[in-house]
């Protein structure tokens, strides 16, 4: 099915003069005009990876004939996540002399759009940059709101700024050749809106799971829009999460602790998220808030999604707690969680007692 540019949706990132929209719909990579209206330089290098350079570089780069192109192709990975493949991005700018007005265009998935967000923002002290997410958790997530970094073998994603795109592209076709696992991943995230702020949302999924994991188009659609719309919404509240903003954080602190202490790689940054959500909602329900019914609930989905909730077999208390005290939440060495007052409603960030904390470590088992 061709769906043509009249369908696609524009939503837009409220951030004064930051603003910017975000383009969801079929065929957007080959819509020249979209990348046309934002770039404003003669100078592009594209930052991908290996994986996607093969199957969607061409097409891009068509899109991109009346520009200087240049490439460059990172190795896969979240183990590549790290200073160092910023310092090549920088190498390969620097060699081919581009300019302070240049744009960087980052295709990929949450770990190139991060690496490629944190590239540019640094460069010349600032270039412009467009975000191309290719997998779901990009697409619902990761490519919204200007965040951007790397992660440090002591903490995920301690090295970063905050550094909004000139828009977002979120073509749906290229989720084709993303691998189911990859898929549930992203899916993940997409519970987190429900969980945080969004009941209706919650249960929609509830009862549309299976057209998600068959790949219905429409229910992809609905889903990357109305996640953007929650992002859109909280990150136009609090871009540099002062307060409320820190509420999309709900399961990451744990886990961070499991991708930083598993070493990163072993476990997808969704499939983390998915078991700290877990634990987030046992300790929500020892804080008296949650029901039994309810923590039952949430796993149920998270396990009808796919996710994993069982916490990770290797991992003692001591190592989570030591992960946990690296978190950009954490004040004066305390750590701080988003925990759940009900299904749809998030706690701003809380001092949690770590007799409490160390419950849920010891007890929650999935
Ligand atoms: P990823 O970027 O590693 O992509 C997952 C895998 O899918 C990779 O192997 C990639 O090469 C491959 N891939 C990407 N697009 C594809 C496609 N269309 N077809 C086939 N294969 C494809 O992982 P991710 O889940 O997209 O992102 C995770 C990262 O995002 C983490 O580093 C996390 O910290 C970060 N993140 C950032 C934010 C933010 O606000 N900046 C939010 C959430 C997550
Ligand atoms: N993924 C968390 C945030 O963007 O704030």
């Amino acid at each position: 099915m061709k769906i043509s540019i009249e369908k696609m949706k524009e939503l837009r990132v409220e951030l004064k003069e930051n603003s910017y929209p975000i383009y969801i719909g079929s065929g957007l990579l080959q819509q020249k005009q979209i990348l046309l209206k934002h770039i404003k330089s003669k100078q592009v290098l594209v930052v991908t990876n290996t994986t996607i350079a093969p199957l969607y570089l061409d097409k891009l780069i068509k899109s991109l004939i009346d520009f200087q192109v240049e490439v460059i192709e990172l190795p896969d990975g979240e183990q590549y996540k790290k200073l160092e493949y910023i310092s090549k991005i920088f190498d390969c700018l620097l060699e081919k002399k581009f300019s302070r007005n240049a744009t960087l265009v980052a295709l990929g998935g949450g770990v190139i759009g991060d690496m490629g967000g944190f590239a540019a923002a640094c460069y010349q002290r600032g270039i412009p940059f467009i975000q191309i997410p290719t997998t779901v958790l990009a697409q619902v997530d990761s490519s919204v709101g200007g965040k951007t970094g790397v992660n440090h073998p002591l903490g995920k994603n301690m090295i970063g700024a905050f550094y909004q795109p000139q828009c977002v592209i979120a073509d749906m076709d290229v989720l084709d050749t993303l691998d189911d696992r990859q898929l549930i991943a992203g899916i993940a995230e997409v519970i987190k809106y429900g969980l945080i702020r969004d009941l209706d949302f919650f249960e929609w999924l509830e009862k549309n799971m299976s057209l998600l994991l068959a790949r219905d188009k429409q229910a992809l659609a609905y889903v990357i829009e109305r996640s953007c719309i929650n992002k859109a919404e909280v990150v136009a509240e609090d871009e540099f999460e002062t307060g409320i903003r820190a509420i999309l954080n709900l399961g990451h602190t744990f886990g961070h602790a499991i991708e930083t202490g598993t070493g990163y790689g072993q476990y997808l940054h969704g499939e983390a998220v998915s078991i700290g959500m877990g634990y987030a909602a046992d300790l929500s329900k020892r804080m008296g808030w949650l029901s039994e019914l309810d923590v039952t609930r949430i796993l149920a989905l998270l396990k009808l999604a796919g996710l994993p909730v069982e916490p990770p077999a290797d991992m003692s208390v001591e190592q989570f707690l030591d992960f946990m005290s690296v978190d950009k939440k954490n004040v004066d060495g305390n750590i701080r969680l988003i925990l759940l007052k009900s299904i749809g409603e998030a706690t701003l960030p809380i001092n949690v007692e770590q007799k409490q904390l160390e419950q849920t470590l010891t007890n929650y088992a999935g």
